[in-house]
């Protein structure tokens, strides 16, 4: 059966899938699909349902798993109904055999300010998830790969700097490479669009925008996968990634990430490490296809790299196409990463099949 990317994809129950900014975890022989649920109209950027699962053996037929974490209106709830809840991602760990899900957190009528990170757990692929714990991570600890002249808190004209600059989340070029860290020391760094990644070694870090949105953070997980370890790095400060979406081929960490330009598509961006904790590099624009779709990502943003089970060298690149007006009409853009010159890239099709992709 044929994948096509963009167009409306519906569950075995004839349904379309409602599984926005999501990410696959693989166990035992079935794939679940976590994401977004999201409802008609811009409203539908927000919260109303919660975190909706589907299963698959085949990555072609989708069957409804229902809402693995469902929003929560009873008093004292992190994540009521018009919350910002995005980008969900779930893990297994063997240690304490239970699914991990992480995920973007703007809690009630702060806009994207809060910039958390939530936890969720639950025993059973599908769920039921309960609600852990939101956080700020990686409070009082200064990142790895920092020099220790800046290992200090702002100076009062630093402050004021900062302030008048009244930092969003959008790139501009002065936005001051070493000092938004430092600002959020003490209460714990911010997290906006977000994935998580296993290693071949069992160790799970948790991928952030962070920084109001200038820098990414590559933040070690402890033993449990349910809060950071307290081992981070800063990478591409200033650049304004979004969306990370990580892939390892071939000994190195591969990751495919955004510009920054809200619910619009923008030119993607692949960067590569020999090890997570760096040297991370830049290698430009991943996406092969017309002008249009080499500028605009094959107008989606990323959101997942799925390692297809069972195949070598065969990995599915994951993108949403938002359309912030209305937001459940959003499409799933699916391709097979291709590797050329010794690079992962996404070349468009407008449809394909993984049998002949990736034969057996
Ligand atoms: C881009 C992010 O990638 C999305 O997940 C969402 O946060 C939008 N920005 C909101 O504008």
């Amino acid at each position: 059966m044929m994948l096509r990317p963009g167009e409306i994809w519906y569950d075995t129950n004839g349904v379309p899938i409602n599984a926005h900014g999501g990410g696959v975890l693989f166990h035992e022989g079935t794939y679940w699909w976590f994401g977004e649920h999201k409802i008609a109209g811009e409203e539908g950027n927000r919260a109303h349902v919660g975190v909706h699962v589907y299963a698959s053996e085949d990555l072609i037929h989708w069957r409804d798993e229902g809402i693995a974490l469902t929003v929560d209106d009873s008093p004292g709830s992190e994540i009521p109904t018009g919350c910002i809840l995005e980008r969900p991602k779930v893990i297994y760990n063997t240690r304490t055999g239970k699914f991990v899900m992480w995920f973007h957190l703007e809690p009630m009528g702060g806009g994207y300010g809060g910039a958390r990170s939530a936890v969720a757990i639950a025993d059973a692929p599908g769920g039921p998830y309960r609600f852990l714990h939101s956080l700020r991570q990686n409070a009082g600890v200064w990142p790895e790969n920092l020099p220790e002249e800046w290992k200090h808190p702002l100076t009062d004209s630093e402050e004021c700097e900062l302030a008048a600059l009244g930092l969003g989340g959008a790139p501009f070029p002065w936005y001051p490479k070493n000092v938004v860290f430092r600002r959020d020391f003490a209460v714990g760094q911010m997290a906006r669009d977000m994935t998580l990644f296993v290693d071949d070694d069992g160790c799970a870090y948790h991928l952030y925008a962070s920084e109001n949105n200038g820098t990414l953070h590559v933040s070690l997980l402890d033993e449990t996968f349910t809060q950071p370890a307290g081992r981070y790095i800063r990478i591409f400060p200033g650049r304004f990634h979004e969306a990370p979406a990580m892939m390892k081929w071939n000994g190195r960490y591969w990751l495919f990430t955004s510009d920054c330009t809200g619910w619009t598509p923008n030119t993607a961006r692949l960067s590569s490490a020999p090890s997570i904790w760096g040297p991370w590099e830049e290698h430009g624009n991943p996406c092969l296809g017309s002008g249009a779709q080499i500028a605009n990502s094959f107008e989606s943003q990323p959101a997942f790299v799925l390692p297809v089970a069972g195949r070598r060298d065969a990995f599915i690149y994951m993108a949403d196409r938002w359309r912030p007006g209305n937001a459940i009409d959003g499409r799933y853009v699916w391709l097979p990463v291709v590797f050329k010159h010794g690079l992962p890239v996404v070349e468009w099709r407008d449809e394909w099949e993984l049998q002949s992709e990736w034969p057996a």
